[in-house]
């Protein structure tokens, strides 16, 4: 989401507006930490809600906490016995994190861990139905190569951002790096003529790229 968006987006946003108090007291603790923006809009959660109940997800990887906006989301749409499994680098936004999920209905069903996602990714044995990254934008590529390796048969990896911010179709802005630039361009061709894959980006205000095996 950004502070300035076409009326397309700003009409999804307002369609598929929903905040109850929990959530609402994440967006009031990243809007006074001056972050809101920084998280997934509503028109995004909606679409993972979309993908974790049409497609009986019922373990997520979320790679990149920030406050846990998307993360409370996801484990609304999750079944009884489903997990998501958050990764959060920085300190202050896991801590922040914690606070707030640990205070909503659905803290049984997130798993907050303060650890690089390149470090988690690399020793997990465990696997996921949904592996959505929404982290550090120079890392895409690499956790796109770990996360096909944790994604159960049925799997789907969601990355956002997969726009870059405009930069991938040459329109960006500040706010990256070429590391970035190739990261996100390999992310959203690696995949595109292996047949064992099915991938399609979804045109949200930042991008949604969403990758999924045959
Ligand atoms: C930024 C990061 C995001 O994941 C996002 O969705 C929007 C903005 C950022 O770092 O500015
Ligand atoms: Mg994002």
């Amino acid at each position: 989401m950004r502070d300035v968006i076409s009326k397309k987006d700003q009409y999804l946003n307002d369609l598929y507006y929903f905040e109850d108090k929990h959530l609402q007291a994440i967006s009031n603790r990243l809007k006074n930490d001056n972050k809101w923006g920084i998280n997934i809009g509503y028109h995004e959660i909606s679409l993972l809600q979309f993908f974790i109940q049409q497609f009986k997800v019922k373990n997520i990887l979320e790679v990149g906490t920030l406050y846990g906006f998307s993360t409370y989301a996801m484990a609304q749409a999750l079944p009884e016995g489903g997990v998501v499994t958050s990764l959060e680098k920085n300190k202050e936004n896991h801590q922040a994190a914690t606070e707030l999920l640990s205070a909503t209905p659905v803290e049984t069903k997130i798993q907050l861990i303060h650890q690089d996602a390149k470090d988690y990714l690399a020793n997990c044995q465990k696997t996921f139905d949904l592996i959505f990254i929404d982290a550090n934008k120079s890392g895409y590529a690499g956790y796109l190569t770990k996360s096909l390796e944790l994604l159960t048969k049925e799997g789907l990896i969601v990355g956002d951002n997969t726009f870059l911010f405009g930069h991938v179709y040459g329109e960006g802005i500040n706010r990256t790096s070429d590391a970035a630039i190739n990261s996100m361009q390999s992310f959203n061709k690696s995949l595109l003529a292996n047949k064992d894959y099915q991938v399609i980006t979804i045109p949200t205000t930042e991008g949604m790229t969403i990758i999924k095996k045959r």
